[in-house]
């Protein structure tokens, strides 16, 4: 077993919990033991895909840790990820007499960790859980840092709460399984992590590039790993967003709006490396990366068979649609930019022209193919 802890102390401990890579399912079992955590209860909450691949499995290795083990299961899908979702969660919680003690176990993508996630921090006003992610973008983003929410009348990750989990359990060999977009969605993901805070792991990431888009074991278990370690430093020093912690949104301001303004046909990742694509333009606008160091963004992109460009949607359009995310300030866009290539910064300063200027690098004319 592998593992990596992620904790913050201020004045008192305010989160500690492991991440944990394993082969299989079997280890979840010894790791709960561990917790020696009061739940009596534990439910499963998952969707009907990732449910009907591992949800046996998982609920075998989990009958002998508890009393009583449930499983609740919605249907695949963000237009899932919804209030509506959480109230039939909290209405089988209610129905199955759930405790404040007990526990509440995620198994599955971004929206099950994220709606799971959500549900655990409201229901009774907080119950523990558990991040079981199955996809790559899980497992190197969403499962770890305690983000939790849903969408909102469209509004991506609008209501939400700031929860750790006590636990982030990762079972390597869902992996192989992963269907090649939302692996490609996940290295959305992964190419982010490297180019905000490590310019050497990008290089790397560009140079096992056929390694990991045959997913060697050994690659990406390093590669995960690496996007933990990063993702955890940020984490444990701004764990609520108020600095630095912006900075893993590099790509996601015009991301979002294309996700959104696409009704969720693109997957997260794949708006990600839309907007990390605009957001390099705008880092070499600024003089800050080189086009060398831009067209090296854009060969990553290319290289895990991500959209470097988006049809179907006009400049203005996305830039109204950027200005209804939720990472504004005072009514300003914060801007993630490369300052240099391995490093990000938040620039509130970038105009509307500038915006418009870099999303147009990303529009493709013609049919709307994705
Ligand atoms: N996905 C960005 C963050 O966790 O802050």
């Amino acid at each position: 077993m592998e593992s990596l802890h992620i904790q913050r102390r201020g004045e008192a401990l305010e989160f500690s919990y492991d991440i944990v890579w394993e082969k299989g399912f079997a280890g979840i079992a010894p790791c709960i033991r561990q917790l020696s955590l009061a739940a009596r209860k534990a439910c499963v909450v998952t969707d009907s895909q990732v449910g009907e691949l591992y949800l046996p499995e998982i609920m075998e290795h989990l009958s002998g840790c508890f009393s009583q083990t449930d499983s609740f299961v919605f249907p695949a899908g963000e237009e899932n990820k919804t209030l509506h979702t959480v109230q039939s969660l909290y209405e089988f919680l209610i129905g199955k007499k759930y405790e404040r003690r007990d526990l509440l176990i995620a198994l599955g993508g971004g929206v099950v960790g994220d709606l799971t996630g959500f549900s655990a921090a409201t229901y009774l006003r907080g119950i523990d859980f558990i991040q079981v992610p199955t996809t790559l973008l899980a497992q190197v983003d969403s499962s770890i840092g305690g983000k939790t929410g849903v969408d909102f009348s469209k509004y991506k990750n609008m209501v939400g709460a700031f929860y750790q989990p006590r636990l982030v359990y990762m079972n390597m060999e869902v992996l192989r399984s992963l269907p090649e977009r939302q692996f490609a969605g996940g290295m959305g993901e992964v190419l982010k992590t490297a180019l905000i805070r490590d310019k050497s792991f990008y290089s790397w990431i560009l140079e096992n590039q056929a390694g990991i888009n045959q997913r060697d074991p050994d690659l990406l278990s390093s590669m995960i790993r690496r996007c933990c370690e990063i993702k955890a430093a940020v984490v444990e020093e701004d764990p609520k967003e108020q600095g630095v912690r912006a900075v893993l949104n590099l790509g996601h301001t015009l991301g979002h709006a294309v996700e959104k303004l696409k009704d969720f046909r693109l997957q997260h990742g794949e708006c990600v490396a839309l907007g990390t694509s605009a957001a390099a333009y705008l880092s070499l606008k600024r003089g800050f990366i080189s086009k060398e160091e831009y067209e090296s963004v854009l060969r990553g992109i290319a290289a895990f068979h991500l959209p470097s460009h988006v049809s179907g949607l006009r400049a203005e359009e996305i830039l109204q649609a950027s200005k209804s995310d939720k990472k504004m300030e005072s009514g300003k866009i914060k801007f993630i930019l490369l300052h240099p290539l391995g490093r990000a910064v938040i620039d509130p300063t970038v105009s509307d022209e500038e915006i418009l200027e870099a999303v147009r690098t990303i529009q493709k004319s013609g049919e709307d193919t994705i």
